[in-house]
């Protein structure tokens, strides 16, 4: 089957397909319904098959195995695939996963590991996850720059970075992607980050797009959610605030009623509607949705359903708990 049949679009000069494949909820996280790796990787071929260029994972995923998992899955198959990571969520010095540590030393080691689970030499779109305030951001981009000059990366990203930080960051080595979560309940880079991300020619990576799976209108009650799911502490999955969220998926469905697509390739069409230097990764671990998802390349929103989908009723609550807010955005 042909390589190209989802458009392309360049991240600050990075070809990806516009539809890319988050593999983080292969390792976990949200857990209704049984994966299993062996799914999970006939997904990744099914989504490389479908013209699915851009794979994005994070040494923090599992932690490590998700980049086990993809570096398994594109295996023989390098030249076809645009693989994103992240660092800077483990610290090596011993701390170990989950503590934030961007310094240079810290990064010199995550990469190694990333390349070596990965089974390759050079990583496309290497991103911080999130900004650490006891490094610089220059002394971490500074470190980046030489792994591009050495060539084990290509491409620097930021995730969840905020506009000071990105401004500085470029100042450096130019910043080719900035990831953070936007899609139809989350609209708060449309005020100050996407301007500036087109000022300085930065694409732009949704995560979450598909709002952690609830604007796909499968979820419909907490209870489906099991202890370990990590939406169960979510403020937009707890409580009122669910029942009240409901509302938006009941508004998406006339949208998606009305094209004949479902809910969740409307959720994806209104994002490649806002721009062509945006790339949203959905994330599956079933062959069944990596079609679904990756078929909304071709749905086409009418301008009255795009300013409907405009006007959806604001999510209730935060999009992160208090301990991951506190971590964003800086
Ligand atoms: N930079 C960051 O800090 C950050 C944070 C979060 C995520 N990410 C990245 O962004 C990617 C995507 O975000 P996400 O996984 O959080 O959220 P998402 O893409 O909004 O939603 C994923 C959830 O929706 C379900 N789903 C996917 N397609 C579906 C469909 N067509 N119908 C019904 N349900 C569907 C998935 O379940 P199944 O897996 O069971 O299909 C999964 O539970 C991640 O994989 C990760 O790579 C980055």
């Amino acid at each position: 089957m042909s390589n190209n049949i989802i458009k392309h679009i360049t991240l600050g000069g990075l070809d990806v397909s516009r539809i890319g494949l988050g593999a983080m909820s292969m390792s976990g996280y949200y857990n209704i319904g049984a994966g299993s790796d062996t799914e999970s990787i006939r997904t990744i071929h099914r989504a490389l098959e479908l013209g699915v260029t851009h794979i994005d994972t994070a040494e923090i995923y599992g932690p490590f195995s998700n980049e086990e998992l993809v570096g398994q899955a594109i295996k023989g198959r390098r030249d076809q695939v645009v693989i994103a990571t992240k660092f800077g969520l483990v610290s090596h010095a011993g701390a170990g996963p989950g503590v934030i540590d961007s310094s240079p030393a810290n990064i010199r080691v995550a990469v190694e590991g990333s390349l070596k689970r990965l089974g390759t030499d050079y990583i496309d779109l290497y991103y911080q996850h999130r900004v650490d305030p006891n490094t610089p951001i220059e002394d971490t981009v500074g470190v980046l720059a030489d792994l591009v000059a050495e060539g084990k990366i290509r491409y620097i990203g930021l995730s969840e970075a905020g506009t000071e930080t990105i401004r500085r960051a470029h100042t450096v080595h130019p910043i080719a992607a900035l990831q953070t979560e936007y899609s139809l309940w989350s609209r708060d880079p449309e005020a100050e980050l996407l301007p500036l991300l087109r000022e300085l020619g930065i694409g732009f990576v949704p995560y979450s797009p598909l709002g952690h799976g609830f604007l796909t209108g499968e979820i419909k009650s907490p209870e489906q959610l099991s202890d370990d799911d990590w939406r169960k502490t979510n403020p937009r999955f707890t409580g009122e605030n669910f029942q009240r969220n409901l509302r938006i998926v009941d508004e998406v469905k006339v949208v998606a009623s009305q094209t004949g697509a479902t809910l969740a390739q409307v959720a994806l069409a209104w994002l490649l509607a806002q721009g062509d230097d945006i790339a949203p990764i959905p994330g599956t671990k079933r062959v069944a949705r990596v079609e679904e998802n990756t078929a909304a390349d071709r749905v086409q929103l009418s301008t009255a359903q795009l300013e409907r989908l405009n006007n959806l009723t604001p999510a209730a609550g935060e999009r992160h708990d208090e301990g991951n807010m506190s971590v964003i955005d800086r």
